[in-house]
């Protein structure tokens, strides 16, 4: 269960900075500022739904938000040490509260009218995707789920004022597809019988056939403004590179491929929607591109190291926020810390 936690420490610095001038922009809305975030995904944006889940996949336990000011360093359910693009997004357009997750007790009344997360660490496209975990919400779910906030809209705000409101002056960010390889294609054991029967083309035309109906179900109630995340590169996490035994500087080459030859499609399919789906803006967020480069160019970007608790005794001085973390837990691998410039 390593990967979903070891995957998103500090992806999201960089994701911002190719989204914030288009967001902006959107934001800049004639009608009246702007609405509400809604965000659907895994647990690169998840911000507590499987804290309410029976589920394999949680972020509630220490180090994940140990820079995270609003819990004052507590655990949220994020995983990740800090906010999520999701949170990071939404500050920037000047929203006053972080999107509520659906599932959390709160997300009733006015407080919807900020945005709701829908996200799931372990979720994917495809309804099997993350099953290892037993429990996670699929994309299919998340937006079953928004079509319930939908209606609440229109009783909050009356069913004109809603449509505005939600076509206009809001933003849906959906950053998913990762685990459809990482805990679905690429399992070993659990999806050897798919990896047979099903070649990487038809499984990712599958993929790509999903979300096009999952982003026009999307359309069909009222969502203009998209950004769209593509699969980073997963053959350089650490899960993959632990399962295939790979040392520190190579990545696994399928993962990086096969997220690669999806990610061609996705770009194709936004362009179709953009076309066909008339009034909708789909932005396409290269979380590839970024990634690797952060990847490869850390010092760059601020990033001191990535690292393990084996690591850590060499680094103790500088390190004296995971000593409790590492003293409980020598062996772990799945933290990495990511210091901002
Ligand atoms: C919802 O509850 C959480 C946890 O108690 C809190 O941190 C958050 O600020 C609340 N959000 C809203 C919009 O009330
Ligand atoms: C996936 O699950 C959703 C919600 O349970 C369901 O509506 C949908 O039909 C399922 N899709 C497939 C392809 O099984
Ligand atoms: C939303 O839910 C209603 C039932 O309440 C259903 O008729 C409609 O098809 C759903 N819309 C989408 C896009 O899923």
């Amino acid at each position: 269960m390593v990967m979903e936690k070891a995957w998103s420490f500090g992806l999201v610095l960089l994701w911002f900075s190719t989204l914030s001038c288009y967001l902006v922009n959107a934001a800049d809305d004639k009608n009246g500022g702007f609405g509400a975030s809604f965000i659907f995904g895994d647990s690169l944006v998840d911000a507590g739904n499987n804290n309410y889940l029976p589920t394999l996949s949680r972020a509630n336990i220490p180090p994940n938000g140990i820079d995270f000011k609003a819990s004052g360093g507590n655990p949220t359910g994020r995983y990740t040490n800090g906010r999520t693009i999701g949170d990071i997004v939404g500050e920037e357009l000047g929203v006053p509260n972080y999107a509520v997750p659906y599932l959390a007790p709160n997300s009733t009344g006015k407080a919807i009218l900020y945005g709701v997360n829908y996200a799931s660490g372990g979720g994917g496209i495809m309804n099997a995707t993350g099953r290892i975990f037993v429990n996670r919400l699929g994309l299919d779910i998340q937006i079953d789920f928004f079509n319930n906030t939908r209606k609440q809209f229109d009783k909050l705000l009356g069913s004109s004022k809603a449509k505005d409101y939600i076509s206009k002056r809001s933003i849906f960010s959906v950053t998913i597809g990762a685990n459809d390889f990482l805990n679905n294609y690429l399992l070993p054991v659990l999806s050897i019988g798919a990896r047979i029967s099903e070649t990487p083309d038809g499984f990712i035309d599958d993929m790509i056939n999903h979300l096009s109906n999952q982003l026009t179900r999307l359309y069909k109630l009222d969502a203009r403004k998209f950004v769209i995340g593509n699969v980073g590169p997963i053959g350089c996490i650490p899960y993959q590179k632990t399962i295939n035994q790979l040392n520190e500087n190579e990545c696994v080459d399928l993962a990086n491929k096969l997220a690669m030859q999806y990610n061609g499609r996705l770009k194709e399919l936004l362009t179709e929607l953009n076309g066909k789906l008339k009034g909708a803006i789909f932005v396409h967020a290269n979380v590839y591109d970024l990634v690797m480069e952060l990847i490869t160019n850390y010092a760059k970007y601020g990033i001191i190291w990535f690292f393990t608790c084996r690591f850590y005794n060499s680094k103790r001085s500088m390190l004296w926020k995971w000593r409790a973390i590492c003293r409980d837990n020598p062996m772990r691998t799945d933290i990495k810390y990511v210091q901002r410039p």
